[in-house]
């Protein structure tokens, strides 16, 4: 049931610092994790692979993005990403040592069913899938597993599921990691920031009342764009994708150093862009970017760190994220975007949980 919540859509954003907690449960040594988390023969196996195919559709395949910003920095792995329904038609080239990842909630899609069946017949290492629901056909027919821990999700935009995914797919970037020399220390501080992480997603669900008062700015517009950088690009098309189901409008998500090879074109004052701004190496770059909008009249709205600073003035709103470590940023900063797309939708009065020509699991091609 939807207990106090108005939407299971809202209930099941609320419900993630639980589940975060749940996917982390057991898997996190003192200073390491277990690998064998993702079975008993996972330690041998991740010690010869030499890269990665990850496929997925959706939402899933965005957190298969950020996973390759991972898997490449903290494991020096090469990673191929793919939505599964062009995965399953190409002639698809498998060098040796390649693992091959899926990714799903429901572990029942039909276009990553069938790449993972088409995969089998390519030499691949091994399979994993990375899912939450047990006993689904992924699982059942994958050499290794990693359940995500979410929970049933009933909304059919997918919210904890997919900070479960990153959650998961963290995990799997430190398991590599382990047998591909990530340092020590690192590995270390990646585990400590890992399990403060249920508390800063707390922390950022309390912000809702902000949150919500910018989503009025979204309920007479038309269009959106959602601008990232680095592993934030995937996190900004996780936000485009989350406010076209639910509430309708036309979204779309750049990598903020594309804005002009194109879409500046567009922007103007009915074009709100929003923007992921975490404090990394990348901010210098972004806020030129976002002067760029701001000359075009754009009005924008900023997720930022909190040690970031960043005036609000006329145009510009800003919105502080408590400090996180950098490499998990992406997933607090995805909590945001789901409660403002959840806001805008509400706003228009469209079925949050049903959104129009939709299905929660997807098992027809
Ligand atoms: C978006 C959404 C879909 C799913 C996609 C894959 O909110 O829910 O894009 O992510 O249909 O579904 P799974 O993860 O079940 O394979």
């Amino acid at each position: 049931s939807k207990g106090e919540y108005r939407h299971f859509m809202l209930k099941e954003i609320h419900e993630q610092p639980a589940v975060i907690a749940a996917a982390l449960e057991g898997r996190l040594g003192d200073s390491a994790v277990l690998v064998e988390s993702f079975g008993p023969e996972a330690r041998a196996l991740f010690e010869r692979v030499q890269q990665i195919h990850i496929v997925a559709c959706g939402t899933s395949y965005h957190a298969g993005l950020v996973a390759r910003y991972w898997l490449e920095r903290y494991a020096g792995v090469p990673v191929q990403v793919e939505v599964a329904s062009e995965y399953r038609y190409r002639q698809v080239v498998v060098p040796e040592g390649t693992l091959f990842v899926t990714l799903s909630q429901s572990g029942e899609t039909a276009d990553t069913l069938a790449a993972l069946r088409f995969a089998r017949e390519k030499g691949y290492l091994a399979s994993l899938a990375i899912c939450n629901v047990p006993g689904s056909s992924l699982v059942r027919e994958s050499d290794l597993t990693l359940m995500t821990q979410a929970g049933p999700e009933i909304g059919v935009a997918s919210t904890k599921a997919f900070t479960t995914q990153l959650a998961a797919l963290m995990l799997l970037t430190l398991a590599l990691g382990r047998s591909h020399g990530l340092d020590e220390a690192i590995q270390s501080e990646l585990v400590n920031a890992l399990r403060g992480l249920p508390r800063l997603v707390e922390r950022v669900l309390a912000l809702d009342e902000g949150i919500e008062a910018l989503s009025t700015g979204f309920a007479e517009k038309h269009h959106a764009l959602f601008l990232g950088r680095g592993a934030h690009f995937p996190i900004a098309l996780e936000g485009a994708l989350k406010l076209k189901e639910i509430s309708y409008i036309h979204a779309e998500a750049y990598p903020a150093g594309e804005l002009k090879h194109g879409p500046l074109a567009l922007v103007d004052s009915e074009m709100p862009v929003i923007a992921v701004a975490p404090n990394d190496e990348l901010l210098d770059k972004l806020k030129s970017n976002l002067q760029e909008v701001r000359a075009r009249g754009g009005e924008l709205y900023v997720f930022a760190d909190e040690q970031v600073s960043l005036a609000e003035e006329p145009g510009i709103r800003v919105l502080h994220l408590p400090h996180v470590h950098e490499a998990l940023a992406p997933l607090l900063y995805t909590l945001p975007l789901q409660l403002l797309s959840y806001h805008v939708a509400v706003l228009k009065g469209t079925d949050v949980d049903q959104p129009r020509n939709l299905a929660k699991s997807v098992t027809v091609e």
